[in-house]
């Protein structure tokens, strides 16, 4: 099969589309024949080493795995002995570590396909919206009448995060750039905050929740937008600390958050099949539809993390396989 593969860490330009052995199908996995998939900033780290802290799992001095990619959507080409619930033909979507290759042997993470999406649209899906759900549901503790300001509205995970916040009942606040005040607007957000016009932490309003995707502010900044017992929740921050990454802000913030009553969280999404499912529902009920800027052949693959790692792409790019 063709995938797309590296065996340095490096910039997009050490990517190559190689044969490669096809993938068999484990007793307890799915042969998936991926129609399409998305990247995200994990394959980014995963592709350049950077922070250093990425190298613990991916490998210390090269690579351990030559494949990339993490989301997909495709179809079953084959069924493991101790599966149930699929049957070749069916159409799924999920997440397997090497999805920018025509096969994946998907294991735990793989559902059914929402309906009304193409596999464009469902492999744009997995990393960025569970990411949403889990930072709002499970770290924010999301309520309905909430007030929620999300800064990095309008990337992948910032564009799911407005719609599912509106889904789960809250009032949404989307802080982007000029470009994408429309994007935001149009996913439903009850306010939207141009960063490039406006400080949102200097026009005394108040939130229940900061889900916090670009991870720019200080303690102090936050601190002063949220109610007395507010929650701060970080996904992610900026790419500058080249040991930790994102988590060296975090952890300053939340250091200098201690001794008063507002929280903050900082979290590692897991892609989950309930939370796909969780998902599904939401988008084949109309309530969440992703929103895709570009899309590329799997042979441009290296386009798409370039551009992706200029940190400003809007909503997802999808990878047509
Ligand atoms: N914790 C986790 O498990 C987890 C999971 C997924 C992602 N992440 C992290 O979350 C971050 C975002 O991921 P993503 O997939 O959404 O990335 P993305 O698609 O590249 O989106 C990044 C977004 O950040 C916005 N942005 C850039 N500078 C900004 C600023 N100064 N103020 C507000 N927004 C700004 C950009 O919007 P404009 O173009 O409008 O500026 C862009 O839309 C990354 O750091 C990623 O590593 C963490």
């Amino acid at each position: 099969m063709k995938a797309m593969v590296y065996d340095r860490y490096g910039s997009p330009d050490v990517l190559t589309l190689r044969e490669v052995e096809k993938p068999a199908v484990a007793d307890d996995g799915v042969l998936v024949r991926v129609r399409a998939a998305s990247v995200n900033p994990v394959d980014w780290h995963t592709l350049t080493g950077t922070p250093y802290m990425v190298r613990v799992q991916a490998g210390l001095r090269e690579p351990k795995s030559e494949l990339l990619g993490v989301d997909f959507a495709g179809t079953v080409e084959d069924v493991g002995s101790s599966v149930n619930g699929f049957q070749p033909g069916d159409e799924v979507f999920g997440a397997r570590s090497g999805a920018l290759s025509e096969y994946v042997c998907a294991r735990k993470v793989v559902v059914a396909k929402p309906a009304n999406l193409t596999f464009e649209e469902a492999a744009a899906v997995p990393v960025a919206a569970v990411s949403a759900l889990q930072g709002l549901r499970d770290k924010g503790g999301i309520q309905s009448g909430h007030r929620v300001l999300i800064n990095g509205a309008s990337g992948g995970v910032g564009t799911f995060a407005v719609q599912i916040a509106k889904a789960l009942g809250a009032e949404v606040t989307a802080v982007c750039s000029t470009r994408n005040v429309e994007t935001a607007q149009s996913l439903g957000a009850d306010d939207v905050i141009d960063y490039t016009q406006e400080d949102f932490t200097r026009n005394g309003r108040r939130y229940d929740l900061m889900l916090d995707i670009a991870g720019n502010r200080s303690w102090t900044d936050c601190k002063r937008i949220l109610e007395d017992n507010g929650t701060l929740v970080f996904v992610g921050g900026p790419k500058t600390n080249p040991l930790v990454g994102p988590l060296g802000h975090c952890v300053k913030v939340l250091v200098a958050s201690l001794p008063g009553s507002r929280d903050v969280k900082i979290f590692i999404a897991r892609v989950t099949k309930e939370d796909l499912t969780v998902l599904r529902e939401l988008l084949e009920a109309g309530k969440i539809k992703p929103v895709i800027e570009k899309r590329y052949d799997l042979s441009d693959a290296p386009e798409a993390l370039r551009y992706l790692g200029e940190g400003h792409a809007r909503g997802k790019l999808v990878i047509i396989v």
